[in-house]
């Protein structure tokens, strides 16, 4: 299969100027010594995507693939390396990457498509679907200025996949939004694929790497850890998220032979209220007996990691077969919204995964009350 994407062995330094106030004899004393702090983003960074494959991109906050994904779009160069382009890119990057606030929707389309290749004459036949893609119609003549991160999301994807390039480049934005408006985006990056186009994808939600993805690679403080496939990236990708892991054989038996099978809430629902306790039951079924620890993530709509419960806390004992946990939140310290529920069972020491289900379940917390915030603090004054 012809490489599309070759990524050769890239560093990428960022200088920072250190933010540190000097007087001003220590300026004249000692000009530019020391005010500099080097930033190691990238280190050696070698990959290729083939025709027509998806590729997902999976790492930790900071670890590098925003700028990974900056340097193959040529937005940024890598300090050394290679990058090599064959076709047409286009680059949908971190939130309002390539716009100009200043300019009104509809000129920021032509603005972006001529970056993206497309002269004035072929956006002219293209900016009635293009703006009814993105279903920003009413707001398309105003300064972008004034649009909300998931209006900018729907402008630029509106735009990237319009053009039809041969290579579509995506980083995370699909987070933002409506879930409707994600479902969309998806549909049409699946039709993408079946275009036989090549998608280069960084996402946090594992379940929509391993479902998209022909293959992953996971980035850890700038370097290269995995290439594989996408089920078996994301456990790498889990167990570095969990403690540095490293994989070992003993963790491969047993994955796959643990299955996280459904969570329930024991009221039948989802619902549940600030301060009070939340019961529910996870199916889990086993090949092997496996002590274990259970594990719980809860994200906010933004996608911000709220909790992650310590695992040393809640150990488990699974045998063979299919078999009940119940769990009980006490107290639930959370106020209203909704929480996307994570699962897991993980090792004792709590650094590798034995089982994960992503996105299981969405939390639904209401309140009654007063208060406002983030969480519920419960204080006792005398
Ligand atoms: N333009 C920049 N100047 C200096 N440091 C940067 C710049 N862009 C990113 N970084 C730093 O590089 C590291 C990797 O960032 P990024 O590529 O955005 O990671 P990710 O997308 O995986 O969260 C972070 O420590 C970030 O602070
Ligand atoms: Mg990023």
């Amino acid at each position: 299969m012809a490489s599309v994407v070759e990524v050769q062995n890239v560093d990428k330094h960022f200088r920072l100027h250190k933010q540190r106030h000097k007087s001003l004899k220590d300026r004249v004393l000692h000009p530019g010594q020391g005010s500099f702090t080097d930033l190691h983003v990238l280190q050696d960074v070698s990959f290729n995507v083939g025709a027509g494959e998806t590729v997902g991109v999976l790492g930790r906050n900071g670890s590098g693939k925003s700028t990974l994904l900056k340097c193959i779009c040529g937005v940024l160069q890598p300090t050394s390396g290679q990058i090599l382009v064959r076709g047409e890119l286009a680059g949908l990057l971190e939130l309002g990457a390539g716009f100009q606030p200043e300019l009104s929707g509809r000129d920021n389309i032509y603005l972006s498509a001529s970056m993206l290749g497309l002269s004035r004459r072929k956006v002219d036949g293209l900016i009635d679907e293009i703006v009814e893609f993105s279903e920003l119609e009413k707001f398309i003549d105003s300064p972008v200025k004034f649009f909300s991160s998931g209006m900018y999301v729907r402008l630029g994807f509106a735009v990237a996949v319009t053009a039809n390039p041969d290579v579509l480049v995506v980083d995370e934005v699909l987070a933002v939004g409506d879930e409707r408006f994600q479902a969309k985006c998806m549909d049409r990056i699946r039709q993408f694929q079946a275009d036989g186009r090549t998608i280069l994808l960084v996402s946090h939600n594992a379940d929509q790497v391993r479902a998209l993805c022909d293959r992953a690679v996971v980035l850890e403080k700038g370097r290269l850890v995995a290439d594989a496939p996408a089920g078996e990236a994301v456990r790498v990708f889990r167990e570095h998220l969990l403690g540095g892991a490293t994989v070992s054989k003993e963790t491969n038996q047993i994955d796959g032979g643990v299955v996280i099978e459904s969570m329930r809430g024991s009221n039948g629902s989802f619902m549940a209220q600030t301060g009070q306790r939340f019961e529910f039951e996870v199916t889990i079924s086993s090949k092997l007996p496996v002590e274990g620890s259970f594990m719980m993530e809860l994200y906010s709509q933004a996608g911000k990691l709220v909790v992650r419960t310590d695992p040393t806390q809640t150990p488990v004992s699974l045998s063979p077969g299919t078999q009940t946990l119940s769990v009980a939140i006490e107290d639930l310290p959370l106020m209203d919204g909704s929480y996307q529920v994570n699962l897991g069972i993980v090792s004792a020491e709590g650094n590798s995964v034995i089982a994960w289900r992503e996105q299981i379940a969405a939390l639904e917390v209401s309140y009654v009350g007063r208060g406002a915030g983030l969480v519920a603090l419960r204080l006792n004054v005398h």
